[in-house]
């Protein structure tokens, strides 16, 4: 189908957990006008005050001006009202719960929404756009925009066309994501787990087998892959980091699709899972953050 897209100027971030919050500042900072929403007063209590920390802690140690601080500022807005948020939007990133079915509705509210030249784009870590896009009536204006932790440093972004997405759709995410200072790679078909987290997941399968083999510590699996590979952080680290549930749910997810028992979570993050030691988030996951100095076990 072809049709035109305007350009985009506003940007409605859904979700404002560990990914939306940092993705809602980093177009903030690109000179988007930014609403970025989320169903928790606390959640989005603390994103408003990371903003503010965030710019000022910037401002102080001299890598942003004065001026572009405050404009920044002054570009996003934090609100619990989805319609407010999403009413006037060019452009939705949804940066939810990795739950399919709370992705369906949230594209179905969205699609009564917003205006009808919006694009409705998802940041999920797994799940397809094919998945969700039936539940709109503009089926070519969905796609995947996937970032990642932590959105406000790391470069890429992964924009994923689905069949049913048009090309105008896919370009001008891209465009948006160039100019939010990313470097944004297109994939012409859907995959489970995109580029990224397909290379990452292939990474960590290998770490967590050798632990749970009992070869050697997550420490010293962790060294070896930033010492001897360059990574900067190790696999257990960044386990921690994006989430031990988010990653536990990746496995599952993968599982459910191929039924090969080789992508079933590994024992070690079973066990993590089970414990609600989800990782920083949490306080701890493989490492201790209330004790900074000592490793957890
Ligand atoms: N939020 C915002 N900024 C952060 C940050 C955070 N959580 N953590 C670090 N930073 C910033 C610091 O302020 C600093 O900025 P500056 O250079 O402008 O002063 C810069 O990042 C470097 O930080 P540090 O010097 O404190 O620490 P490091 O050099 O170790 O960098 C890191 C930290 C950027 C997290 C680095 O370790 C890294 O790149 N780790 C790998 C992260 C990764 O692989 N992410 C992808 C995960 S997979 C994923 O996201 C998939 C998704 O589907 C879940």
């Amino acid at each position: 189908m072809i049709f035109s897209v305007r350009p985009v100027e506003r940007i409605c971030v859904v979700g404002a957990g560990n990914m939306g919050h940092q993705i809602a500042l980093s177009a903030a900072l690109a000179g988007y006008r930014v609403k970025c929403t989320d169903v928790s007063r606390e959640v989005l209590e603390r994103a408003d005050q990371f903003a503010d920390s965030y710019l000022a802690d910037r401002v102080a140690r001299g890598k942003l001006a004065e001026e572009a601080a405050r404009s920044a500022r002054a570009n996003i807005l934090f609100t619990r009202d989805l319609n407010e948020a999403a009413g006037d939007a060019d452009l939705v990133i949804e940066a939810v719960l990795e739950n399919l079915e709370l992705k369906i509705q949230i594209f179905r509210q969205l699609d009564e929404i917003c205006p009808p030249h919006a694009i409705l784009a998802t940041n999920s870590s797994y799940i397809v756009s094919s998945r969700i896009a039936g539940a709109t009536g503009r089926p070519e204006k969905v796609c995947n925009m996937h970032f990642f932790n932590p959105a406000l440093v790391m470069k890429l972004v992964e924009v994923v066309k689905g069949p049913h997405t048009a090309g105008e759709t896919a370009e001008a995410v891209r465009a948006v994501a160039e100019k939010m200072g990313k470097i944004p790679v297109v994939l012409q078909k859907e995959i489970y787990g995109f580029l990224v987290n397909r290379i990452v997941s292939a990474v960590r399968r290998e770490a967590l087998y050798l632990l749970d083999m009992g070869i050697a510590s997550h420490e010293d699996i962790d060294s070896a892959v930033v010492h001897a590979l360059g990574h900067p952080m190790g696999p257990f680290r960044l386990l921690d980091l994006v989430g031990i549930d988010l990653a536990y749910d990746i496995s599952m997810g993968l599982y459910r699709e191929t039924g090969d028992p080789a992508d079933k979570p590994s024992p070690a993050l079973v066990e993590r899972y089970v414990r609600g030691e989800w990782g920083k988030k949490k306080g701890k996951g493989f490492y201790d953050y209330r004790a900074p100095d000592r490793p957890a076990g």
